[in-house]
């Protein structure tokens, strides 16, 4: 089975295919994505709020993502695995942002990395795009500033900010991005940028006329502890509720001495 490459991903906008994307932060989750047929997987930051269970994205660790892209490219037989630079990996200097890159790639496995920001990102992306790895930046809706925006709030509401999102986006293009996630931006704006650059969008939280949509798997399978998550997402399944009836069943098998039975002994 061959690996799907950025340059796959960017024909599908030329083709006008919509790019299916999911996180993904474990092995086994991502070898089941996989094999179902999801062809990007973005390591996201994410990680440190739906599975370490941090309230923001910044207290996560290259190391820590370095773990969990080694997990998922471990079980990546087809598709291409996109791995997030998390807060203080990159934004310092351009030399910061090319040794985590590579740290990324050489001992994570990635096979292209993620950053967010737009035009003062984009000296960042051109030096990590001329060491031959492919970046996808992430624009509007940016985790990592959640103290500038003041929380997680939708982004480019104006038309002063959403000409902002617009130069950011010509930016992250001529830096030699080969995507770029739209998040938590409104519908008709990603809908402009979408037409407007070149290399495939992602949206999440930003309309259904970008080229691609991601989602946090733990979101779309609804296996968030609280319950609770953004309007934007559509669960496609109930783990919480799976998981919680299994684990009941197996309390009260042990409690009975219904398990083990014979079967499942030596
Ligand atoms: O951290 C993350 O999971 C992300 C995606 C949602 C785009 O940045």
């Amino acid at each position: 089975m061959s690996k799907i490459t950025v340059l796959e991903i960017q024909k599908m906008k030329e083709q006008g295919k919509k790019i299916p994307v999911l996180t993904a932060y474990g092995f086994s989750m991502a070898g089941i994505l996989d094999a179902a047929g999801v062809p990007v997987f973005i390591v996201g930051d994410s990680a440190g709020m739906v599975e370490a269970g941090h309230a923001t994205t910044l207290p996560v660790t290259l190391d820590e993502m370095i773990y969990h892209t080694r997990a998922v490219a471990r079980a990546s037989r087809r598709a291409i695995v996109v791995a997030d630079l998390p807060f203080g990996s990159y934004q310092a200097s351009v030399e910061d942002a090319c040794r985590s890159a590579i740290r990324l790639v050489k001992e994570g496995g990635a096979e292209a990395v993620k950053l967010e920001g737009g035009t003062h990102s984009a000296k960042a992306i051109r030096a990590i795009v001329a060491m031959d790895i492919p970046v996808m930046a992430h624009i509007g809706l940016t985790p990592q500033s959640v103290h500038r925006m003041g929380g997680f709030k939708v982004q480019g509401r104006s038309e002063a900010e959403a000409e902002v999102l617009i130069e950011d986006a010509r930016a992250v293009e001529e830096a030699g991005a080969f995507s770029v996630v739209l998040e938590g931006i409104p519908a008709g704006l990603a809908a402009r940028i979408t037409s407007m650059v070149k290399i495939p969008t992602i949206g999440i939280g930003a309309g259904p006329r970008c080229d691609g949509q991601v989602l946090v798997v733990n979101d779309m399978l609804n296996l968030s502890v609280d319950g609770k998550g953004p309007r934007f997402v559509k669960k496609y399944a109930d783990l919480k509720k799976v998981i919680t009836g299994a684990a009941k069943a197996y309390i009260k098998d042990v409690e009975h001495g219904r398990f083990p039975t014979k079967k499942h002994s030596y």
